[in-house]
């Protein structure tokens, strides 16, 4: 399911972070909008860094996306973990100051609130009110726990444990649930105990990958400094999510394995189609290695860090008295694509089409799709897809412009006098290349 996590500004924030953790292992895609108090608990990478999603909370960042609105609209559930007393009251009033409280407005989608706050704001007679009036629009807010608060004092007003607020979850959405019915805005099937909405398995497309495992990476990794920084690249991941839709479109088995992305994935999720997030370039790689044992096809999409931070700070890194300017030592991360293509030559086992990505800038003295030609052999690879990348090209936008370069085995000889060239729309790119793909396995296969 789509989830949206609002986190309002108390201290029990920081429980909505295992809420998260248990939301995700269930497969479930969450945006988590903090108020902007909030982010005085519980600080925005941190959130971030859990959900693998971008994190805003003013309704003035992307506003491009009208994000105010999309996420509110494009949500199959929205909770609110913990909901302040003023957050309750806010709701009530309609109002619309920042943007969990525009989400709150813009969405109808089921809605389901924990609070957390002192006994006495629980019991005054306001939030008695709000409460009530809530309750009766139909929004779902649970009962605070009893029991210690912040201070010394206890009863009712602690944040329900995250563990009874997933439960809550799950018996609203599973079957026989007050939700268990179709999602008004998406018209999906909130299926019980699956974490991520699927197709029914009749409706499995059989195409020219039908029976093959593919698996694909996109987005970009990050790779942290401190508790709040991290070394990351601008790629949005629609490249690789719309391979990954174009592969399962054709009946293969996929797997999506995302970086940092910022794009949608495809809605619903083909039953076909399994997405793992990951963030850093190791992390990508052990997934990697996993999934393409099995697999038939891999294709590298993914806007991997060749370096990382040689040393992670605890604790942020401040500025110092003294005025000097803190080095950071960088190392190497592992030649993920490389990597595999060694190991699958050296065994003889896993993908038998290796696709790797080269975005390529040039410059004055060497020409760009000279310098892909040359990674093509350099990382032994069946296919790469060149694209040319600068200020404003490519990245994030839908449109894009390929050459799929083709290499005979390892042998280091270009193949394809002619290469695939591909002016379009990230969707359009997608099909030349699983097309090419497709045909290139089909051609090892018939060896
Ligand atoms: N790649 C990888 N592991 C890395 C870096 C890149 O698997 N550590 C993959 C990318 O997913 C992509 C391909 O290699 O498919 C080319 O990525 P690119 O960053 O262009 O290649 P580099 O090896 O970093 O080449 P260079 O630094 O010379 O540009």
């Amino acid at each position: 399911m789509r989830i949206v996590l609002g986190v309002s500004g108390g201290i029990a924030a920081y429980k909505a972070v295992i809420l998260l953790r248990l939301l995700r292992e269930d497969g479930h895609q969450v945006d988590v909008i903090p108020t902007p108090s909030s982010l005085e608990f519980i600080g925005r990478a941190t959130w971030e860094a859990i959900s693998g999603r971008p994190v805003t909370t003013s309704v003035f960042e992307g506003v491009e996306q009208v994000r105010h609105v999309r996420l509110g609209q494009e949500a199959d559930l929205v909770i609110v973990a913990p909901a302040t007393a003023d957050l309750l009251a806010r709701t009530r009033a309609g109002m619309a100051d920042d943007l969990l409280t525009s989400t709150l407005l813009a969405t109808e989608a089921p809605t389901l609130m924990a609070p957390a706050m002192h006994t006495e704001m629980w019991q005054n007679p306001a939030t008695v009110e709000n409460v009530a009036v809530l309750r009766e629009r139909g929004l779902q807010v649970m009962d605070p726990a009893v029991g210690r608060l912040t201070g010394k004092d206890s009863g009712p007003g602690r944040l329900p444990e995250p563990e009874d607020i997933k439960a809550r979850v799950d018996e609203l959405t599973g079957e026989g649930g007050q939700w268990y019915a179709r999602s008004p805005r998406s018209g999906l099937e909130l299926h019980p105990g699956v974490g991520v909405v699927q197709g029914e398995p009749d409706t499995a497309p059989s195409g020219r990958l039908s029976g093959r495992t593919v698996v694909v990476t996109a987005g970009g990794s990050r790779e942290p400094l401190d508790p709040v920084r991290y070394l990351g690249n601008r790629s949005s991941g629609k490249q690789g999510i719309a391979l990954a839709a174009e592969a399962a479109a054709q009946g293969a088995e996929v797997t999506l394995i995302t970086g940092i992305i910022d794009a949608e994935l495809p809605h619903p999720l083909p039953v076909n189609l399994t997405v793992q997030s990951v963030e850093t370039a190791q992390q990508l790689q052990q997934a990697v290695l996993a999934a393409a044992e099995h697999a038939d096809m891999l294709i590298m999409a993914a806007a991997v860090a060749d370096f990382r931070p040689a040393d992670y700070a605890q604790a942020k890194i401040k500025k110092t008295e003294d005025g000097q300017n803190p080095v950071i030592t960088l190392e190497r991360n592992p030649d993920i694509l490389a990597d595999l293509v060694r190991r699958r030559n050296a065994s003889g086992r896993g993908p038998g089409v290796i696709v790797g990505f080269a975005a390529e800038t040039g410059d004055e003295s060497t020409d760009p799709l000279e310098l892909a030609q040359q990674k093509l052999l350099r990382k032994g690879c069946e296919l790469l897809v060149f694209n040319r990348v600068g200020e404003d090209l490519v990245f994030g936008q839908d449109q894009t412009e390929i050459q799929i370069l083709a290499s005979f085995g390892a042998q280091g000889v270009l193949g394809d006098a002619d290469p695939v060239h591909v002016t379009g729309s990230k969707r359009e790119a997608a099909v030349a290349v699983v097309g090419r793909a497709a045909q290139l396995l089909e051609a090892t296969q018939q060896l």
